[in-house]
């Protein structure tokens, strides 16, 4: 595996190496294992946990963090994403992080031979967060198996949706979306779709996502939202004892989800920031030293 830039394309056993090597990180807090090399950040979409998260790790991990300015770099010349990537490989970046609006936006960086990270894809994947996602819930839970995750809202054009969907499900975890009936299909996913009201009583994971209002076409009356498909005070008043509600954030409070469960007992919302990290360092330790063991083996 050169490249990190889906849930599809690791193995079960893959997941768990890196939630393994996660939790040794979080164990550590703070080691270094890298000093002078650097990873570019280069995020053409906004961003603040992913990419913040991603710098402090390479912090951590003891590399230097190069964030592209895409606001006032050449990409407003026009340069090409192959031929800014190419660029900070030849600069010397260990690894390539990256945010981009298109999906599957890494099939034109097949060629750059340094590791090329997804930092998010349009409404494809988001294999970060999915991971720490998978953390947080391995965490809670101890096992995948049996684990009911509600997956509600804006299900289509989620890329958080996409990635965890395939993970959760590779993992042995019970998968169920609801949201508005146009948003609950994924083309690519057979998926058992619920109300809210029944997703939300029975789940073990109630995991609610943002509205995606800039991947939308047309504009959506949001007045009612809240009361329709959000996460009410009254509705988690009906969530079983032991589970707990997730969101990858940005939320938006009393939209998806009402204002005061953002901190309350059951939320891991801050949790799976802090998580972030430390799988993110899982990451970039993991496919820096794949890429170095490839180097070799090309030396050999
Ligand atoms: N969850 C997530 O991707 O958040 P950011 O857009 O702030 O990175």
């Amino acid at each position: 595996m050169r490249h990190f830039t889906t849930m599809e394309q690791l193995e079960k056993q893959d997941i768990y190496e890196l939630l393994e090597e996660a939790k040794r990180c979080k164990k550590q807090n703070g080691f270094k294992e890298s000093s002078e090399a650097f990873i570019a950040n280069v995020f053409y979409e906004p961003s603040t946990r992913t990419k913040l998260s991603f710098e402090a790790a390479e912090k951590r991990l003891g590399y230097t963090p190069l964030n592209v300015d895409c606001d006032h770099s050449s990409i407003q010349k026009g340069e090409s994403l192959y031929d800014t990537v190419r660029t900070l490989q030849a600069l010397g970046a260990a690894a390539v992080v990256i945010r981009h609006p298109e999906n599957n936006y890494y099939n034109q960086l097949q060629d750059i031979s340094i590791p090329i990270i997804n930092g998010g894809d349009g409404s494809g994947q988001h294999p970060s967060q999915s991971l720490l996602d998978m953390f947080t819930i391995y965490e809670e839970f101890g096992t995948f198996q049996g684990v009911r995750v509600a997956i509600i809202g804006d299900v289509l054009h989620s890329r958080v949706a996409g990635s965890n969907i395939s993970a959760l499900q590779k993992l042995g975890a019970e998968v169920i979306v609801a949201g508005p009936s146009e948003w609950t299909k994924r083309v690519d996913q057979s998926l058992n779709v619920m109300t809210v009201d029944e997703a939300v009583a029975n789940a073990d994971v109630v995991m609610m996502l943002r509205v995606q209002h800039e991947r939308h076409v047309e504009t959506l009356d949001m007045r009612n939202y809240h009361e329709a498909y959000g996460l009410t005070v009254e509705r988690a008043e009906t969530m079983k004892e032991t589970s707990i509600i997730m969101h990858p954030g940005p939320f938006n409070r009393d939209v998806e989800i009402a204002s005061e469960l953002v901190e309350c007992h059951k939320s891991r919302i801050f949790t799976q920031v802090e998580n972030g990290v430390f799988c993110r360092m899982a990451i970039i330790n993991a496919m820096v030293r794949a890429n170095l063991v490839q180097e070799l083996k090309g030396v050999m």
